[in-house]
């Protein structure tokens, strides 16, 4: 499994939703309901600023990142490598394609939030994010336990 991975990164649309659905399905952990809706992801094409990346593996769904500008600043809403795939560099590749574009769109910040345990907060912390805020015991786990969510952020100034 160490040998490299053919990943392509492209812009994806509205039209794209079976194959982010696909990586959806897979990546996020049911037991704490963080996973979008075909629905909530159709309706969030309805705003401005909106913008969707695919990262492929030999032309297959290998994940995907969502993200949207309201005024000057950018936010992360969703990022996802399907399991079979993790480990690899693709978040990291989709995160930095994501910071890429939210600076040329004239972000000065980019945020995300994540679930206090989510061991995704060491990819967004290599990155340069820092931790910006906490609502504690905001997120519910599968057995009722309590997690707090996590603002981080990114300067993107010039
Ligand atoms: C978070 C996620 C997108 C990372 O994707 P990935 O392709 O595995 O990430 P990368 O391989 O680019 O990881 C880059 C670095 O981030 C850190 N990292 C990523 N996943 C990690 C994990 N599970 N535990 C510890 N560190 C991790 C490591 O430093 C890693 O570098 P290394 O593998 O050389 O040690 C993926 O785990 C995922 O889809 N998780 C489920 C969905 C989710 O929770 N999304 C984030 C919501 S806030």
């Amino acid at each position: 499994m160490n040998d490299a991975l053919d990943i392509e990164l492209i812009e994806g649309a509205r039209g794209d939703l079976d194959e982010v659905m696909t990586s959806m399905a897979e990546a996020f952990d049911p037991a704490f309901g963080e996973a979008w809706t075909r629905a909530q992801c159709e309706g969030m094409f309805a705003h401005p600023g909106v913008w969707l990346i695919l990262a492929r593996e030999e032309a297959r769904p290998a994940g995907f990142a969502l993200a949207r500008m309201i005024a000057d600043e950018a936010e992360l809403l969703l990022i996802a490598v399907r399991p079979a795939l993790r480990r690899r560099g693709i978040g990291r590749r989709l995160l930095d394609n994501m910071v890429a574009i939210a600076r040329e769109r004239g972000a000065a910040r980019l945020y995300l939030e994540m679930r206090g345990d989510n061991d995704a907060e060491a990819l967004y912390l290599a990155a340069g994010f820092a931790c910006v805020g906490r609502r504690r015991d905001y997120y519910r786990g599968g057995r009722g336990e309590r997690f707090d969510a996590l603002t981080l952020a990114l300067n993107l100034g010039s």
